[in-house]
């Protein structure tokens, strides 16, 4: 399948969400972080703000959500007008129930895994996802650097996907610029994050379609 590019708004200008929406019209999805100050030591937006990122963006939403018991609050975002709605595996009491939530609402669920969780207990549970992120720094803020070593876990999780027939996709975000995004796609990434090389970049359109040409 195609690679997807989903820029994330993390990096755009708070006070101008609309207008950076718009500058990024080509991308596949809008990757929206939902921080909480606990689960990830620092705060973004809630349930209104993305309600209204809905109304106005040009491509469809992205949600990833870095906050405790999202068991309790996820189920509110699928709600807001998301198509795509992650959460942590690390903040879920029971992932499958709300996985199975989610989809009942209508959006794709998605399970992020923190760079030091391991894919494996994911792996039987194929079915019941659409999508597992494998976060590529520690969350919380954007323009960190790409962590090497979490290679290995995309290329599992691929061959397990390949090896089981399965749709899902595998989303990486953190550090995605022009320098890793190869050597991502190759171990097995299809679905790519990326903030500050996006919105860095003083084109962010051009910027997108660079990312897809090096992944694809
Ligand atoms: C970090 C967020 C990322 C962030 C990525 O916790 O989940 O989506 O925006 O930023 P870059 O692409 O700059 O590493
Ligand atoms: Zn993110």
């Amino acid at each position: 399948m195609p690679a997807l590019i989903n820029p994330s708004i993390l990096s755009a200008d708070f006070a101008n969400l609309e207008r950076d929406l718009g500058r990024i019209a080509n991308a596949d999805y809008a990757h929206v972080d939902v921080m909480d100050n606990h689960f990830v030591p620092n705060l973004t937006i809630g349930v209104p703000v993305v309600k209204r990122l809905a109304q106005v963006s040009p491509v469809p939403l992205d949600l990833h959500l870095m906050i405790e018991d999202a068991d309790r609050w996820a189920p509110q975002y699928a709600e807001a007008g998301a198509a795509s709605v992650t959460f942590h595996l690390e903040a879920a009491q029971a992932p499958v129930r709300l996985a199975r939530e989610l989809r009942a609402g209508g959006v794709r669920a998605a399970v992020a895994l923190r760079p030091a969780t391991p894919v494996e207990p994911l792996l039987d549970l194929l079915d019941e996802i659409d999508m597992i992120l494998v976060m590529t720094v520690e969350p919380g803020f954007g323009g960190q650097s790409f962590i090497e070593g979490t290679l290995p876990k995309i290329r599992r999780a691929r061959a397990a996907i390949d090896g089981a027939g399965a749709d899902t996709w595998i989303q990486v975000d953190g550090g995605v610029a022009r320098p890793t995004i190869g050597r991502i796609a190759e171990a097995g990434a299809n679905v790519f994050v990326a903030g500050s090389a996006v919105y860095g970049a003083d084109d962010p359109a051009a910027e997108i379609d660079a990312l897809r040409t090096l992944a694809s």
